[in-house]
């Protein structure tokens, strides 16, 4: 075992003041008796709205809660909708759900987003919209370009953006390029409600749909009148409270992995020791991951095992590490020609990176590659 402390892969923190702040406003939920859907609810959407310039933010209880309201107010059932392979199960099994079908599109491994090309290729007759996902927080600056052609064709453009909160392309947010944008808090994101989910949009009937949708398809909230096949997909009060304190820290928690990101990649950045995956052009990213490819042939598995056991350098799980269609449950939707996103998935590592990582840390990992380059694992 390695005599070097271990460095997580993520983690999750709420510090001293934190605590004291999130617990006095629980009690305070707990003292009034509106435990979901209340005033700290509002205050979280209220925040996040104002953070992203849009006008409407509809706090859910999961990240793919909001996927599925977006899908099911845009009333896919019977219809096709563009996803990557190259993202989270979630993303196109919300497309299903929804009761609609998801046409795979391959990756590009540059960005590991979705080029536009592939959507010209990929669309169908029956095709109603383009999920984009941008992928450990990366947006692609061909962002415009897709927004344009979703226009120019009569379909809508939605974004997974569950690994972009606070990420930009040329000053404009993840999330707010298309007609609506999905974001998860889920722990291992770079801001928490312990469980929760948001949906952003400017479309003010979009908007109303979600909130009927997410409170069981109610007509109002205080009536028992279903107009819509909802669910509960409600955000508690305490899930709030948990979400306003990490969006307040959020700034600063980006800043802080934007500095460990800049780190790697001064010392990976000229692709000598690892090649990490490029910041689009005009993109700032949140680094919810910092992604690298290695060179081929290289034994990712035995690679892992020798950075955290002799180095205690532990690599989290790829983002993805087998693309959709990959998956027993999925491999029914594989369209074929889907070799890009075999590539991505299987040649990428993440490196450590968190909020509360120190430059020592950091500079732990980046002394484990060199070892591990040198003993010809990496
Ligand atoms: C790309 C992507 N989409 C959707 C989700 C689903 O979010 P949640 O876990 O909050 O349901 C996740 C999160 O894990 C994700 O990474």
């Amino acid at each position: 075992m390695s005599s070097f402390p271990a460095v997580p892969p993520t983690r999750i923190d709420f510090s001293a003041e934190d605590r004291e702040w999130i617990a006095a406003r629980i009690k305070q939920v707990l003292e009034s008796g509106r435990l979901t859907l209340g005033p700290f609810g509002e205050e979280f959407e209220g925040e996040i709205a104002r953070g992203m310039g849009v006008k409407h933010a509809i706090t859910v209880n999961s990240g793919t809660a909001s996927l599925e309201i977006m899908l099911r107010a845009m009333n896919v059932a019977g219809k096709d909708v563009l996803v990557p392979a190259n993202t989270f199960f979630a993303t196109a099994a919300a497309v299903m759900s929804a009761g609609g079908t998801p046409v795979l599109m391959d990756t590009d491994v540059a960005t590991l987003s979705t080029s536009l090309a592939e959507i010209e290729r990929r669309l169908t007759p029956k095709t109603v919209g383009i999920m984009i996902v941008h992928i450990a927080g990366l947006v692609t600056a061909e962002m415009p370009a897709i927004a344009a052609f979703a226009r120019k064709k009569g379909i809508w453009l939605m974004e997974d953006a569950a690994h972009a909160q606070g990420s930009t392309l040329d000053g404009k947010h993840a999330g707010t390029f298309g007609l609506a944008g999905s974001f998860s808090f889920y722990p291992t994101k770079v801001m928490t409600s312990a469980e929760g989910g948001v949906i952003v949009t400017d479309d003010d009937t979009l908007a109303s749909e979600a909130k009927i949708y997410r409170d069981q398809g109610k007509a109002s909230f205080l009536q028992n009148t279903h107009i819509r096949m909802g669910y509960n997909w409600r955000m508690s009060e305490p899930h709030a409270v948990i979400g306003l304190r990490h969006l307040h820290n959020l700034p600063t928690m980006i800043k802080n992995r934007q500095r460990i990101g800049a780190r790697y990649d001064a010392a990976f950045g000229g692709g000598h020791l690892l090649r990490p995956v490029a910041l689009p052009k005009g993109c700032v990213s949140n680094y919810y991951k910092y992604v690298v490819m290695l060179p081929e042939g290289v034994d990712r598995a035995a690679a892992k095992k020798w950075l955290r056991e002799e180095r205690g350098v532990h690599c989290s799980g790829e983002v993805y590490e087998v693309p959709l269609h990959k998956n027993e449950v999925l491999k029914h939707l594989d369209p074929g020609n889907l070799t890009q996103s075999e590539v991505a998935c299987g040649r990428q590592l993440c490196l450590p990176i968190f909020a509360s990582m120190s430059d020592a840390q950091a500079d732990q990992v980046i002394e484990g590659v060199k070892a591990a380059k040198d003993k010809g694992v990496l």
